[in-house]
């Protein structure tokens, strides 16, 4: 079910070509040999020797200290891991690069029955492109540039995505852009996006905020558990949406007959949320606020609930954060167990590798031991399949949420 324009030769001429290949090499010591067979793409400092003058971002040759080629990467001294890997292949970094793991990431989903005109078409690292993610909204793209690498290469692999979106968008404003000495962009690289991009998914219509809203402007990895949430709520329950955004969980829920509730701080989430419910023919109060104050002193007023869904933001991608989300999940769920009706359920997410399914449990049992409320683990579901985890990058595996329930 996916279509995209049919690709067009691109302009490109031999300077820019040579201009793309690597000239300079970076020396993968041995002990970092293993993790390269692995296919880990990421090095740290210590698994290289790097030349002294290295642009940033620039293009390198990664060599074995025997002398044998590796593969090709990008580099950037400052960065925590100041080389990624992009092949393993001797070739320029060209367009026909870009359009060959294009099409096979295209390829990918291809096969999968998303139910909608809107999917991760780039997962970064996942699909072999260190640092880029790009996100296909009916024809319209968004992309997101997280190193210097990537960054450097834009003149290589925007005309390639203009040959096959309406238009492309860059959403680079993330917090992780400054580790890489990056400054945040926002800003159209090809045609016209417009301000809201209608998309759907199964019979539930977002508009997505590609240029202001959050991300590259519609959580797509929450894609299935939405799905998951519309089989399983039921007409008239009360459902309490945490986190909003714009309304994903709220407005199934309201489309299915139940009574939902979203909160969120940020008011253009709020206010998309508040268009989405009207787009759908539903009608969601929309509370523009902190879920944590929420949560804590307000929700009881209009509870209890059936559903309660927490899909906090990551606060924390490293290990250092890492207490302070597990701490941040604690709290809510804390708060929160007090308010699910008898037999209610929530939905508890975490969207960073760094926590995984056994932490997120474990921070729901000490919650639940606190408050002296008894909860049994249904399931777990994980991001959609169109952000793919792989084996030999395991950072890939980011989202997780456990389905619980009261009794
Ligand atoms: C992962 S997104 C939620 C995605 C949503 N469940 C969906 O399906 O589209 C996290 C949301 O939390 C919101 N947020 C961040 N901090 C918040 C806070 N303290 N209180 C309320 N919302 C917050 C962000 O504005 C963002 O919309």
């Amino acid at each position: 079910m996916l279509t995209h324009s049919v690709s067009i030769e691109s302009f490109w001429d031999r300077d820019r070509l040579a201009m793309m290949k690597a000239k300079k090499v970076v020396v993968l010591r041995n002990g970092a040999r293993r993790k390269f067979e692995k296919g880990f793409p990421w090095f740290q400092r210590n698994d290289v020797r790097m030349p002294e003058e290295l642009g940033q971002g620039e293009l390198v040759r990664i060599e074995g200290q025997d002398g044998s080629f590796l593969g090709i990467g990008m580099a950037n001294r400052g960065a925590r891991f100041p080389v990624k890997i992009l092949t393993t292949e001797d070739r320029a970094i060209d367009g026909a690069f870009f359009r060959e793991r294009l099409d096979a990431a295209w390829a990918y989903r291809a096969g999968m029955e998303l139910e909608s005109n809107a999917w991760r078409w780039v997962h970064g690292e996942a699909d072999g492109l260190p640092g880029l993610i790009v996100d296909w909204f009916d024809g319209h793209v968004a992309v997101q540039v997280r190193n210097a690498g990537m960054e450097r290469l834009k003149d290589v692999w925007a005309p390639v995505l203009a040959e096959r979106a309406k238009s492309v968008y860059e959403r680079s404003d993330m917090a992780g852009r400054k580790e890489e000495g990056l400054e945040d962009v926002n800003g159209q690289l090809s045609g016209d996006t417009p301000d809201r991009v209608e998309i759907f998914e199964r019979n539930v219509k977002y508009l997505v905020p590609i240029k202001d809203g959050l991300k590259t402007g519609h959580f797509l990895d929450q894609r299935n558990s939405r799905y998951r949430f519309a089989d399983r709520v039921k007409t008239g329950e009360k459902v309490l949406d945490l986190f909003c955004y714009t309304g994903g969980f709220s407005v199934v829920g309201a489309v299915v007959g139940a009574e939902s509730l979203g909160v969120d701080l940020k008011y253009v989430a709020v206010e998309t949320a508040r268009a989405n419910a009207i787009a759908n023919g539903v009608d969601v109060p929309f509370v523009q606020g902190n879920a944590f104050d929420y949560v804590a002193k307000d929700a009881e007023a209009s509870g209890p609930y059936d559903w309660v869904i927490l899909d906090p933001p990551a606060i924390g991608k490293t290990k250092e954060t890492r207490e302070s989300l597990k701490w941040g999940i604690w709290k809510l769920v804390h708060d929160a167990l007090p308010l699910l009706a008898a037999n209610g359920k929530m939905v508890v997410c975490a969207c960073t590798w760094q926590m995984n399914v056994d932490d997120c449990w474990e921070v729901i049992q000490l919650a639940a031991g606190d408050q002296g409320v008894r909860v049994v683990l249904e399931e777990v579901t994980l991001q959609d399949l169109d952000h793919p985890a792989v084996a030999h990058f395991p950072q890939s595996l980011y989202l997780k949420c456990l389905w619980v329930r009261r009794v």
